[in-house]
């Protein structure tokens, strides 16, 4: 989700902490003075594997964290400053802790945002001088906002993780950008960013908000995310036209059945009610949420079984879903699916994140991913005139300090 721009994303190289250091020493004299003093955190993207807009309608999400991500290298200081160097671009924003100010539509935004909700949740922060170096391509359904207000979190807290559960942090870190930043985003990219776990995918309920990992076939499977090269356009007010309408959907039936707060407790059986009192915007979106939270439940027993084909049919129903009744699927993203879903070997494909462009997940046996890239390459470029980036990724751990 996006409502400002991101610090650029550059190559992985650029992230490792000896780099980082000397680039920080580089722009920062008081980073120059004294190395020793150097800290580096790091915050994950994700992708989510099933469960797409099911997060604010307190539903199930499976999302994993990746090793595509955002690091501060910083200098902690007594100042109360906040100045932080994108090193992508070389822009150098900052704010007082004291005074934050309201939003300036900058990247800043996500630290500053941040540095509001922390202390608005009683977390103790700090100034520091840093520099910001990322591997996330910006805006593409990657969580790039959520990966750069958990590492903004771990560097401005004065405690690790401010001393709070991780959990508990990317709801912090929700709050910024739902009340600072102003998009009205659930909690699945937080969340991810925070409790990722390396090797695993991450099933998270809303509701509860109990969440476990959820083992991925790895040894003959490799998770393959690919950029349709778009840039999304009318995302933030087209996802909280959605969230409302699925808001609408639920305090409808709640008038005959307060029971009801959200469409988690919505069954099939309720939707021909929906299109009744809202018409058949609402019930198709609630139409999805509700199968959607079924397909992610039947995700989990595929894993479970190692049934691969069943996953596959989930995950292409799962899109077919997001495509018909929640009309989120730009045509990129479906030529991606359509493309990708010919080749032998690919397991399973579907869009992820909020859509309108953005980028697919794939699960392809390990022998196949090469024969991926070149279908994308010969096919997609022909047929749409976009530039796709292909990323085999890993599941990684969530956000936290950088040794070495
Ligand atoms: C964006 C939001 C998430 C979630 C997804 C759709 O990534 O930030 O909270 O709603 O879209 O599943």
């Amino acid at each position: 989700m996006t409502t400002s721009t991101r610090p650029a994303a550059i190559e992985r190289s650029a992230l490792a902490p000896g780099a980082m250091r000397g680039a920080l020493a580089a722009v920062e004299p008081r980073a120059a003075a004294d190395p020793g003093a150097i800290r580096v955190v790091r915050a994950p993207g994700r992708v989510n594997l099933i469960g797409e807009h099911t997060d604010y309608n307190l539903g199930l999400v499976l999302p994993a964290a990746i090793d595509l991500e955002i690091r501060i290298a910083f200098v902690p200081t007594d100042d109360r400053r906040v100045e932080l160097v994108s090193g992508g671009t070389g822009e150098r924003a900052g704010f007082d802790l004291d005074a934050i100010g309201p939003r300036r539509g900058a990247w800043i935004d996500y630290v500053a945002g941040t540095a509001w909700a922390l202390a608005d949740a009683g977390i103790a922060t700090r100034g520091l001088r840093g520099i910001i170096v990322s591997s996330l391509p910006t805006a593409s359904g990657l969580s790039s906002s959520a990966a750069l207000e958990l590492a903004s979190a771990w560097a401005l807290a004065d405690e690790p993780g401010g001393g709070v559960a991780p959990i508990e942090l990317a709801r912090t870190c929700q709050r910024a950008e739902n009340a600072y930043v102003g998009v009205n985003c659930g909690l699945m990219d937080q969340f991810a960013s925070a409790c990722g776990v390396a090797g695993d995918a991450v099933l998270l309920d809303c509701r509860s908000l109990e969440f476990r990992p959820i083992a991925l076939p790895l040894a003959t499977h490799t998770l393959v995310v690919i950029h349709t090269g778009s840039t999304r356009s009318l995302t933030t007010s087209q996802y909280n036209v959605r969230r409302a309408q699925c808001e609408a959907a639920a305090a409808a039936l709640a008038t005959s059945d307060p029971a009801i707060q959200s469409l988690r407790d919505v069954t099939p059986a309720m939707l021909p009610r929906i299109r009744d009192l809202v018409g058949d915007d609402a019930f198709r979106r609630s139409r999805h949420v509700v199968t959607e939270n079924e397909r992610v439940a039947d995700t989990i027993e595929a894993l479970a079984t190692g049934d691969i084909a069943a996953l596959g049919r989930l995950w292409a129903a799962s899109h077919a879903s997001l495509r018909d009744d929640f009309e989120v699927v730009s045509p990129e993203l479906d030529a991606l699916v359509e493309i990708a879903s010919a080749v032998p070997g690919v397991a399973a494909s579907r869009m992820t994140g909020a859509g309108f462009g953005g980028c697919t997940i794939n699960l392809v046996e390990r022998g196949a991913v090469s024969d991926l890239r070149t279908a994308v390459d010969a096919r997609y470029r022909a047929r749409t005139g976009l530039q796709p980036r292909v990323y085999a990724v890993d599941a990684v751990d969530g956000a936290g300090i950088v040794a070495g």
